[in-house]
């Protein structure tokens, strides 16, 4: 590889992806997906039942990245305060005092973040969007980096708050672990009886400072003008589809070029290619295309649209950059 920044961060990269899965078996796609969206300065939907590691997944990044964790569980009655901090009025020095939420970590792990109102989600995601959050007029910056990994149960039941579509799109990442193969469920049974306690404490890989280089590097990789038009392309595909009622934004092609980018990272190259953006291309767009309320009660959703588009949309076969040897 020419671009010795991006070489460093594959192999630091690569070595995270191994700490974490010394903790979470068998999962090395979503997980995979999980770093791309990091490396891509993103946040990450995890939809999936419970029990199957997302937790886990989330502490384990934490740990071998080397950033501070927090968890905070989005129930019912979670205010936006109880997420930001708030202003508290300290008796001694008769003054009040800016007392920091759980947003002010490293990584944040939003849990089941359909169980709140959307006032509390829209602070969370505004957050998000911004890097900072304003209490009584004031703003306070988050720490940098700072990466949500917000969980959902994919069936909607009473009494939760769907994301609406403007809030999902500032999702870089819609991932799912789905269940474990019974052979790999059985190793983490193995695992867990082989280590006597419950907890896995994983090396640090590197740290925030090491983090925010790995980014800095993952945007010296290069795109080809003809990989930069493919996700267009395909963006715009989803907005012409037969089934669809909204498709993706330009936010959408833009993820899909970030996320691609960040893929080719953790795939050891300092160049995007197709196969790059079509492994994200799921994750990426699934979740802003709204499918034709007719088509609810059917097989149509977001992902059969991602599906069709990546086999209607023509692959470019050649990079018209540079020659690559
Ligand atoms: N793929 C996996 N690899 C290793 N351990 C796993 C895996 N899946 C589940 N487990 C184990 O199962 C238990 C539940 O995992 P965890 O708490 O991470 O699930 P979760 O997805 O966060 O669930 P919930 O939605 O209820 O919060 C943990 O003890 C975890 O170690
Ligand atoms: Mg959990």
């Amino acid at each position: 590889m020419s671009n010795e920044r991006v070489a460093e961060a594959s192999r630091l990269a690569g070595q995270v992806l191994d700490e974490v899965e010394r903790a979470v078996v068998g999962k090395r796609e979503a997980l995979t997906l999980v770093l791309a969206a990091i490396l891509a300065k993103g946040h990450v939907l995890l939809e999936d039942f419970p029990g199957l590691g997302k937790t886990l997944a989330a502490r384990s990044f934490a740990q071998a990245l080397g950033l501070d964790f927090r968890r905070a569980q989005f129930t019912p009655d979670l205010l936006p305060a109880d997420l930001t901090g708030s202003y508290l009025y300290d008796q001694r020095r008769g003054e009040f005092e800016f007392r920091r939420g759980p947003i002010f970590t490293g990584l944040l792990l939003a849990d089941e973040i359909n169980r709140t109102p959307p006032k509390t989600q829209s602070a969370l995601l505004e957050a998000m969007q911004e890097h900072q959050v304003t209490v009584e007029g004031e703003t306070f910056p988050l720490l940098e980096p700072f990466h949500v990994l917000a969980t959902a149960n994919p069936i909607e039941y009473e009494g939760t708050y769907p994301l609406p579509e403007a809030q999902l799109d500032r999702f870089l990442l819609r991932v799912s672990f789905g269940y474990p193969s019974s052979a790999e469920e059985y190793d983490v049974l193995v695992r867990r009886l082989d280590r006597r306690r419950e907890e896995i404490v994983l090396d640090r890989v590197t740290d925030a400072a090491g983090l925010l280089e790995i980014q800095a590097a993952t945007e010296t990789v290069q795109v080809d003008p003809s990989v930069g038009r493919y996700c267009v392309e395909l963006a715009t595909a989803t907005r012409e589809h037969a089934d669809v009622l909204t498709g993706s934004s330009p936010r959408g092609s833009l993820g899909l070029v970030l996320t691609a980018r960040a893929f080719a990272v953790l795939r050891g190259r300092d160049y995007v290619v197709p196969e790059d953006v079509k492994a994200v291309a799921r994750a990426v767009l699934a979740h802003r295309i709204t499918v034709r309320p007719e088509l609810w009660m059917t097989e149509a959703s977001g992902r059969r649209v991602v599906d069709e588009v990546l086999r209607t949309v023509p692959t470019p076969t050649t990079l018209e950059g540079a020659a690559r040897g």
